[in-house]
């Protein structure tokens, strides 16, 4: 069934829930895997997902009294949550499913009052939600959330604007959850098209659409490792947005391109700055900060701080504080900002070069790549488990062109690109060598996906 279909199924329902009102606005919005170019995104350079068919969807109705009532269909792992539109909206506990909707309703509201809008007369909205993403997998169901949240806000507001704005603010409005994500996610669920991939670019976006070969498609495999966004994963991911910042910030003063005390963590630059700035090669690049850091893979506090002639202290409360105003405890590894740079600028170049092979319809190079971004991520980034490292070997003796992580890591899916007539031999694979030595079945384990459309929106008459 389509994303149309299963909208209008839900809409269908919307009565039952809210006794006897009626649904004004259907919305759906996919979820996503990222083929290539990871933690890039929050660094300026491009990466490369496409939207799947699993989708967040919502049954909408406006409300005058500026209230935002939720119910989900599975209301016993996701109980009702009300709150009220106004100018500082207070999160619930860390990890409750209503955040991402505040999330929303904190930046629409924002944004309507920048509008010149009353907060008092804000419409709210009743809503009734479902959903079939995997949740905690790196899928981006947290991302799907909020962005139908923030289409249903602006549409009952009638505030206009378009997908890729949207995109750009919720992006921003996710950092609500506590975590400093970039803005792949939004992108690609916002402005997604069926059987294409996308390449996206930051800071500005812009995005443009590379077709997926009909013949061949994405088998993905959790690892049945949690990844929670606003768990376990969080402070992992902030440290290495931190790690980035300070080896683009420290290369930049060295190339004479920004004091790094001007103008805050938002001004700061970023590391695609530095090639965008002066022209130099990324290896370059990598190059200079090895002969700045003289090799060394773990600063301390100390060496970081002296590194920008600053006392500890000082250095922690400039460069260690994170959007919420807590301080990033220091690693026992020190700050592996090296190691980190390494990784996010041989990611960028093989983007690049993998959109080449995807337009050129080479895919067997386009597979080495992942498979060599994977190493990557595995090694300078730190962020693969033993478990997602199993199944992009399975998939790979199995047959696939390449296999790799996706999405921000620590667990969550495997995926691998493959020939549609060798994807069963893929997915028998690890079925037989993964699932079944644990016990598990492959049912909402192991999915084939080809590149899906982006939100859909319907108002109902
Ligand atoms: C998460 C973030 C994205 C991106 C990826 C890693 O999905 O939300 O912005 O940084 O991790 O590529």
């Amino acid at each position: 069934m389509g994303l149309r279909e299963d909208i209008q199924n839900l809409g269908r329902r919307f009565a039952e829930a809210f006794t006897g009102r009626r649904a004004e606005l259907l919305i759906g919005v996919p979820g996503r895997i990222n083929l290539i170019g990871e933690h890039t995104d929050y660094n300026g350079f491009p990466v490369m997902p496409m939207a799947i068919e699993r989708s967040v969807r919502l049954a909408v109705a406006a409300r005058q009294d500026g209230r935002v009532e939720l119910r989900n269909v599975e209301r016993e792992r996701y109980p009702d949550r009300r709150f009220r539109l106004s100018e500082d909206i207070p999160p619930y506990a860390n990890g409750d499913w209503g955040n991402y909707f505040k999330a929303a309703a904190q930046s629409v509201v924002e944004l309507a009052v920048g509008w010149g809008r009353q907060v008092g007369a804000l419409r709210g909205v009743s809503c009734l939600v479902e959903g079939d993403i995997p949740p905690a997998a790196g899928l981006s169901s947290s991302t799907a959330l909020v962005v139908a949240a923030g289409l249903a806000f602006c549409a009952a507001n009638g505030l206009e604007m378009s997908r890729a704005a949207l995109a750009e603010r919720m992006a921003e409005a996710e950092h609500y959850v506590g975590t400093q994500g970039g803005g792949m996610d939004q992108a690609v669920c916002l402005l997604a098209h069926a059987g294409e991939a996308l390449k996206v670019d930051f800071f500005p976006l812009d995005v443009q659409r590379i077709p997926f070969p009909a013949d061949h498609c994405i088998v993905a495999a959790h690892s049945t490792v949690k990844a929670e966004k606003t768990g376990r994963r969080r402070p992992h991911y902030n440290r290495r947005v931190i790690e980035c910042s300070l080896g683009a910030q420290l290369l930049a003063r060295e190339l004479g391109l920004a004091a790094p005390e001007a103008g805050g963590p938002d001004a700061a630059p970023r590391l695609a700055d530095l090639v965008a700035r002066t022209g130099r090669a990324p290896a370059q690049i990598v190059e200079l900060l090895e002969h700045l850091l003289d090799g060394d893979e773990g600063l301390t506090l100390k060496r970081a701080a002296g590194l920008f002639d600053l006392e500890p202290g000082e250095f922690a409360r400039r460069f260690l504080r994170m959007k919420d105003g807590s301080l990033l405890p220091m690693p026992g590894h020190g700050l592996r900002v090296l190691p980190r740079c390494r990784h996010v600028f041989g990611e960028a170049e093989r983007t690049e070069r993998a959109a080449d092979c995807l337009r050129g319809g080479d895919l067997e190079e386009f597979g080495r790549l992942m498979n060599e971004s994977h190493r990557s991520c595995a090694q300078h980034y730190e962020i693969s488990v033993p478990e997602l490292d199993e199944l992009v070997l399975l998939m790979r003796q199995a047959g696939a062109l390449g296999a790799r992580l996706t999405g921000a890591g620590f667990g969550g899916f495997a995926i691998a690109l493959a020939q549609e007539q060798r994807a069963g031999d893929v997915t028998l694979a690890v079925q037989k060598e993964f699932y079944a030595p644990r016990g598990l079945p492959t049912a909402d384990n192991v999915f084939v996906f080809r590149p899906a459309e982006g939100a859909v929106l319907e108002e109902l008459p």
